[in-house]
């Protein structure tokens, strides 16, 4: 106790004695970024930290008067280890913001976190829907699966494919793509004739591929997180599902810009629906890839790199709008309705819900230049995150 009040003396004379201290203290935003950076699941890690730090080495780290600070720790991929993480980050760093999270359960995690201590989760990695509603201090820069599945569907049922067979990861995300995929496909007058289900970790997909082989429908539109595609698609290679005269479609996250380079020619003609594509073309986007790719040591970015970037877009945004108030209150209003272009086009946080709406691009996986790349050909503007 003496001792106590002897240190706090100590450090109170130690600021008197520095007499800017204090304010100076005030001048520094700190932001807490929770990723996995080792485990199954580091390459969304290693984007989602490139692409934030990318936007600070493009903008600064100074916004409002504020120092921006940002700590990135490793959960390894465990909901246990991002909510400790996140209580330290908040008690011992005092950050003003929570950010990253690269699955589900691990942005779930921080919401009772985010709630008490009343400052913004910025969601720059999950995508299940209900992830924003379950705290007012979520917002979320990444996407919904519901968002990039509806557009999919629609393609699926306007280009002539009347049967589809589902194959999801069983978890939030792939759940969600699931039920929007056979709502809006057997609304225009599709058949899902199966929905399978292969689990999250350790997948082993072949018994699944198998079974809607088997099942002989005129695509399947398939449902991984960012990591797996590789492996899904060496096993939709082995089955030979497309020599079946089966059209392999789903939502971008199986051709993963991270990983497409190394998928081999067979991927040529996927089409995927998407919100980010590296080979997106906009001005934005051009300076986006060759900035993260000098950045990187040639990493090509991916839709997770994107989510990075504009969380810390999100976040400086936020900063000028209450000239510099950290207060965390202030800032997820100052969120919400926030709309600007970003490398992927533009988006916008509902005010409401301050989930995300973007432009959702279908795209065809094409060699341009020796490379295989996710070429957009049509855009369905402004989808909302919460798309039913
Ligand atoms: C998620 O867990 O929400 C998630 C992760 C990776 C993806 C999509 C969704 O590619």
């Amino acid at each position: 106790m003496i001792r106590r009040q002897i240190l706090k003396g100590a450090a109170g004379l130690a600021l008197t004695a520095l007499g800017a201290a204090p304010a100076f203290a005030q001048q520094v935003v700190k932001v807490g970024v929770i990723l996995p950076m080792t485990g199954p699941f580091a390459s969304t890690g290693r984007q989602v930290e490139a692409g934030a730090r990318l936007w600070m080495a493009q903008n600064g780290d100074t916004v409002a008067g504020k120092k921006i600070e940002i700590i990135v720790r490793d959960d390894t991929g465990s909901a246990d280890q991002t909510k400790r993480i996140a209580t330290e980050m908040v008690v011992n760093d005092k950050v003003a913001v929570i950010a990253g999270f690269g699955l589900t359960p691990l942005a779930l995690s921080v919401g009772p976190v985010a709630t008490q201590a009343k400052i913004p989760a910025v969601i720059m990695a999950a995508g299940t829907t209900t992830i924003v509603s379950s705290s007012p201090y979520y917002a979320r820069t990444s996407f919904t699966l519901s968002q990039n599945t509806v557009p999919m569907a629609q393609w699926a049922a306007k280009n002539g494919i009347k049967t589809v067979v589902t194959l999801v990861s069983d978890y939030g995300p792939g759940l969600d793509a699931e039920k929007a995929f056979k709502a809006e496909f057997e609304s225009k007058g599709g058949k899902v004739l199966d929905t399978l289900r292969s689990p999250v970790m350790n997948p082993e997909f072949a018994p699944f591929l198998q079974k809607a082989k088997d099942l002989k429908p005129e695509a399947l539109f398939m449902v991984v997180p960012s990591g797996q595609g590789a492996s899904l698609m060496k096993q939709v290679n082995e089955r030979e599902l497309a020599k079946a005269g089966i059209r392999i479609i789903g939502t971008g996250d199986m051709t993963d810009d991270d990983q497409l380079k190394g998928m081999g020619d067979a991927l040529i003609g996927v089409v995927t629906s998407h919100n980010y594509s590296a080979a997106h073309d906009s001005p934005e986007n051009k300076a986006y890839v060759a900035g993260f790719l000098k950045a990187n040591n040639n990493l090509r970015p991916n839709f997770m790199s994107v989510g990075g970037y504009d969380g810390m877009a999100l976040i400086y945004k936020a900063l000028e709008k209450t000239k510099g108030d950290a207060d965390g209150t202030k800032l997820i209003d100052a969120m919400k309705g926030v709309a600007w272009t970003s490398p992927r086009g533009p988006m916008s946080i509902d005010a409401t819900t301050r989930d995300i709406t973007q432009n959702v691009y279908i795209r065809e996986v094409k060699k341009v230049d020796g490379q295989l790349w996710n070429v957009e050909f049509e855009t369905m503007p402004n989808v909302k995150g919460d798309v039913k």
